[in-house]
């Protein structure tokens, strides 16, 4: 991660090789702007009055030598419509602003952009934000590339300049935060990103075991201990698979002694082929992100441990391969759950909720406050949300309106899919407890109600990120591939219960 730091200072003064402008409509300059362009003699001015750059949101210009500065370029940043500012636009604003610079050879640059108003955001809110831009904006995974262009001069350092020195410590707070929020999100993205050649449920126990912090404890169960264990459903999904699985428990116990923790479980299915009811060929390589889910946990565990947030949490992960065989769990197969619940599979691409629902009633066993699920489940919620808004269904509605709340806040945005009691009887089976499918209609929604059935009256949320996880075309502060989708939303969820 490149530095980032904070500092006050007028821009003229600043001997970086870039200082970045925020430069609204109709090409308005904010006070350090206006400062600078008074001691710059003409040139600011006069190319502002040249309608080069109208300040129209993510059109940027470099401008060389400026007068009266010891900074190698101003670049003039467009920030659009103050009025129509956002976080998010703050974030992708800085993400594009560092990508460019980078690409043009400057290797230390300063940012005014917290001059920027942003309606209901405080100070600390838009250094944050500006922050977590950068990280996640300059985020690559290039290690398979064997012949990457080295970058010479690639961005080495990020000054965040604000107003006034009186707000360096909240200031410094903010980026501290953003620093493990955004490792956090990384490291859901390189997990996501990793194929399922090296990404299997093996090396995602390494990965949690990897996770240090003195409050931190991981426990990795192997096949024996899973077997142990009688996490069963698991076992069924695993059978087709030449791979082991993995059942993660991580306990970290940073809160009041004593506080019910709060339980995030996540699908660590390190490939989905769909089992003997196989997927079509097509983008089925995309199924190594469907463990994508997993991935958020252990990102958010990071970011926490990272921060060292006072809170109590209990992750617990399932992780297998879900593929085709002599041995793998078949259509009509009856496989009797970690919960002694019975389900009846019809379809082995339904694998999701045949994993999680052992995970889910591991997790209840353990009486935490409250669950919090994650996972790429349905192909039907990318149909019905596409890739802007994870769904959110579940039993509490006080952890539903603080999920939407935070999730407005950090943009990794949720929208609640309903779970009406009239949806459950599309799960009834004629011979077993339930099916593992309940038929074409609301898919997202009775996939919710199978796990349902496994978290007693704890409350419970959960999250279907398959529309949200992964971009294939890339987002404004994501490349293309695994978006770490979950980690700010869930982080930013928990930091509201201690503030
Ligand atoms: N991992 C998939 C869901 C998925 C599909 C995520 C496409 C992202 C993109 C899941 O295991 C699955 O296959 N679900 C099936 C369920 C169906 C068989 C009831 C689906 O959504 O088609
Ligand atoms: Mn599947
Ligand atoms: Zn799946």
């Amino acid at each position: 991660m490149i530095e980032i730091s904070v500092k006050a200072g007028s821009a003229s003064k600043q001997r970086d090789d870039a200082v970045v402008l925020p430069l609204l409509e109709g090409r308005k300059l904010t006070e350090s702007g206006k400062e600078l362009s008074e001691v710059a003699g003409k040139t600011i001015g006069s190319f502002l009055r040249k309608f080069d750059n109208s300040g129209d949101f993510g059109v940027s210009h470099t401008l060389y030598d400026v007068e009266g500065t010891y900074a190698q370029r101003v670049e003039l940043a467009g920030a659009g419509d103050e009025k129509k500012l956002t976080l998010q636009k703050l974030r992708a604003l800085s993400s594009k602003t560092a990508l460019k610079l980078e690409t043009s050879g400057a290797r230390d640059i300063s940012l005014y952009f917290p001059e920027l108003n942003v309606r209901g955001a405080t100070l600390a809110d838009k250094v944050q934000a500006i922050a977590e831009g950068v990280w996640l904006g300059l985020y690559t995974f290039d290690k398979y590339q064997t012949k990457k262009k080295e970058n010479k001069r690639a961005l080495r350092s990020v000054t965040i300049m604000i107003p006034s020195r009186k707000h360096l410590d909240e200031a410094e707070a903010a980026v501290a935060a953003a620093r493990a929020i955004a490792a956090g999100t990384n490291l859901a993205r390189d997990l996501g990103n990793e194929p399922g050649n090296v990404c299997t449920p093996e090396y995602l126990g390494d990965q949690a075991a990897a996770l240090k912090h003195k409050k931190l404890k991981v426990t990795v169960m192997d096949k024996k201990a899973i077997e142990k264990a009688g996490l069963t459903a698991l076992l069924a999904v695993n059978q087709g698979s030449a791979k082991e699985p993995r059942f993660i428990v991580l306990e970290y116990s940073n809160g009041k002694k004593g506080d019910a923790p709060v339980a995030l479980v996540g699908k660590g299915l390190t490939f989905d082929a769909g089992g003997i009811s196989i997927k079509p060929a097509a983008a089925m390589d995309e199924m190594k992100y469907d463990m994508c889910g997993s991935a958020a946990v252990l990102g958010i565990f990071k970011a926490a441990t990272d921060m060292d947030l006072p809170v109590n949490l209990l992750g617990v992960i399932p992780s297998t391969e879900n593929l085709l065989g002599g041995a793998a769990y078949k259509p009509g197969d009856i496989v009797t759950s970690y919960k002694g619940i019975n389900i009846e599979v019809l379809n082995t691409d339904a694998e999701g909720r045949v994993i999680l629902c052992d995970a889910l009633a591991y997790a209840a066993e353990k009486k935490p406050a409250e669950i919090i699920d994650f996972a790429t489940l349905t192909g039907a919620c990318v149909i019905a949300l596409g890739s802007q808004a994870s769904g959110l269904l579940g039993t509490s509605d006080k952890m539903k309106r603080e999920l939407k709340a935070a999730g407005d806040h950090t943009h990794d945005r949720v929208w609640e899919l309903p779970l009406f009691e009239e949806y459950q009887e599309q799960i009834d089976s004629k011979i077993a407890d339930i099916k593992n499918t309940g038929g074409r209609e609301a898919g997202t929604i009775t996939a919710a109600c199978f796990l349902s059935r496994f978290v007693d009256d704890i409350p419970w949320a959960h999250l279907d990120i398959a529309g949200t996880a992964w971009n294939m075309k890339g987002t404004d502060i994501s490349p293309m591939g695994g978006t770490g989708a979950g980690v700010r939303l869930v982080v930013e969820y928990l930091r509201r219960k201690v503030k």
